[in-house]
């Protein structure tokens, strides 16, 4: 039997050029977020299904978990996303630390998805979740987060929108339309995927909810609303227009005048997973081409319950990094990462070179010098195509007159300047390098 090559079904190989694009999402979520003073926290790639089973959501449990059986008996899974993650280890010290808890991680996640443009089975998730903010400061910081994030890539309004909702004004409007729960939650289901199916198929899901012509055209109206001021009409109608001013306070107070063109209301945003309770929202493409969510989330007042834990308020997003890396290069905001970076390419023409150089290699590395040394005598018309390959800001050559004269010769390649220096004046060399 021949093995196949390719990586098992909905996952990616990061060769090194590839790695450098995830490395280079990677060091831009670790910076933006400790700009806004968020911990780096990482958990297990395993949990017990139970945990996912409390709050997940239908769909996640059903249909996308990898879960299976170990040895010893227990029913595990692995990690398809990481807030009961974040939940369970805040449940366990939140009570010690002072609050609001601000933390952040990049895992990697894994679902049983069928594989296409932004959706694969493994994918890493720039994770932010804030616990214990005061009122809705934290939903605000929250969002103030992702749009400073995706503004660190030169991105802005033209590029992405923040499509919001809110689940209390839903639960408000839903309670009008049925008193049955589990109706409601069906409309919630229903609501969640009602862009992605044929308006034929709503209908015929939404009759076969044994809703009054009433209820069907309220919860019509409800899901053709545009903006935020369709949504006051539509409550100040039921008699609760107080609910949509609330909502609008938070909206103009807490949020930046600069911030605020990206917010845009959207009836369709309710999310899928079970635990959100408050806003809710997902930060879309603008770009024609990738119209999908980029990033997800909302708050939940009571994911710490399942704990049997005090209600803590959560709210946080994950934002995907495959989903990232389509919006920038649909963009061209991703800067061109095809070759590694090195400061120095050592090259030599003579016998024994690499032996004489080594003792200058050593000191050159640790005063954080990138080197990067050909293993092999290399003639002097190969040097250049390979210094442009490995990303080379200068050369070092040392030939035959080099060696009589104990000197080495560097190139700095965008300028054409060069210079020789002898082999032991580190101080000289490395001035060169960080002056040329
Ligand atoms: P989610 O909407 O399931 O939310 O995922 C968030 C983001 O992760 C999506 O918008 C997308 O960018 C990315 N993503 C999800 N699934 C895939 C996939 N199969 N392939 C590629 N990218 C994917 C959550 O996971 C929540 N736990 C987020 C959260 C954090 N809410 C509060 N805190």
């Amino acid at each position: 039997m021949t093995l196949s090559k390719k990586p098992y079904k909905g996952t990616r190989d990061f060769i090194p050029e590839d790695k450098r694009v995830q490395d280079y999402l990677f060091q831009k979520m670790h910076q933006c977020a400790q700009l806004f003073g968020y911990e780096h926290y990482d958990g297990p790639l395993l949990e017990e299904v139970e945990l996912y089973k409390a709050k997940s959501g239908e769909e996640l449990i059903n249909d996308q978990i990898y879960s299976f059986e170990d040895r010893g008996g227990r029913f595990v899974a692995i990690r398809p996303e990481m807030t009961p993650t974040v939940a369970r280890m805040v449940a366990k010290i939140h009570k010690e630390v002072a609050k609001p808890i601000r933390w952040y991680s990049i895992p990697n996640l894994l679902r049983y998805e069928r594989p296409q443009r932004g959706r694969l089975r493994e994918h890493w998730q720039f994770n932010c979740d804030i616990f214990g903010g005061p009122g809705r400061m934290g939903e605000a910081e929250i969002i103030q987060l992702i749009i400073f994030f995706l503004e660190s890539f030169g991105a802005n309004e033209s590029h992405f929108e923040v499509l919001i909702n809110d689940r209390t004004i839903v639960d408000t409007i839903f309670t009008e339309v049925t008193d049955n729960e589990e109706t409601h939650y069906k409309l919630y289901k229903l609501v969640d995927k009602s862009k992605k199916i044929p308006k034929d198929s709503l209908e015929k899901e939404l009759s076969e909810l044994n809703l009054n012509a009433k209820s069907i055209e309220l919860f019509q109206n409800y899901l053709s609303l545009q903006s935020f001021s369709d949504l006051t009409s539509l409550l100040t109608k039921l008699g609760k227009k107080e609910i949509a001013d609330d909502f609008h306070k938070f909206i103009s107070d807490s949020i930046s005048s600069d911030q605020l063109p990206y917010l845009k209301y959207d009836p369709t945003i309710v999310r899928g997973l079970d635990y959100y309770t408050g806003i809710v929202f997902e930060v879309f493409d603008k770009h024609p081409d990738n119209r999908r969510a980029i990033c997800g989330g909302g708050a939940y007042a009571n994911l710490l319950q399942i704990f049997n834990e005090s209600p803590l308020p959560g709210v946080g997003f994950g934002l995907g990094d495959v989903t990232l890396q389509d919006f920038l290069t649909s963009h061209n905001l991703l800067p061109d990462l095809s070759k590694p970076e090195n400061d120095l390419l050592i090259t030599f023409q003579t016998d024994s070179g690499l032996q004489d150089l080594s003792s200058l290699i050593n000191k050159l590395r640790k005063g954080n010098i990138k080197v990067v040394t050909h293993l092999e005598a290399i003639k002097l018309k190969k040097v250049f195509p390979l210094a442009e390959k490995k990303g080379a800001d200068f050369i070092l050559l040392y030939g035959d007159d080099e060696k009589a004269k104990g000197e080495v010769t560097l190139k700095k390649l965008s300028r054409k300047l060069q210079s020789s220096f002898p082999i032991d004046d580190l101080n000289t060399i490395t001035n060169f390098i960080h002056k040329a």
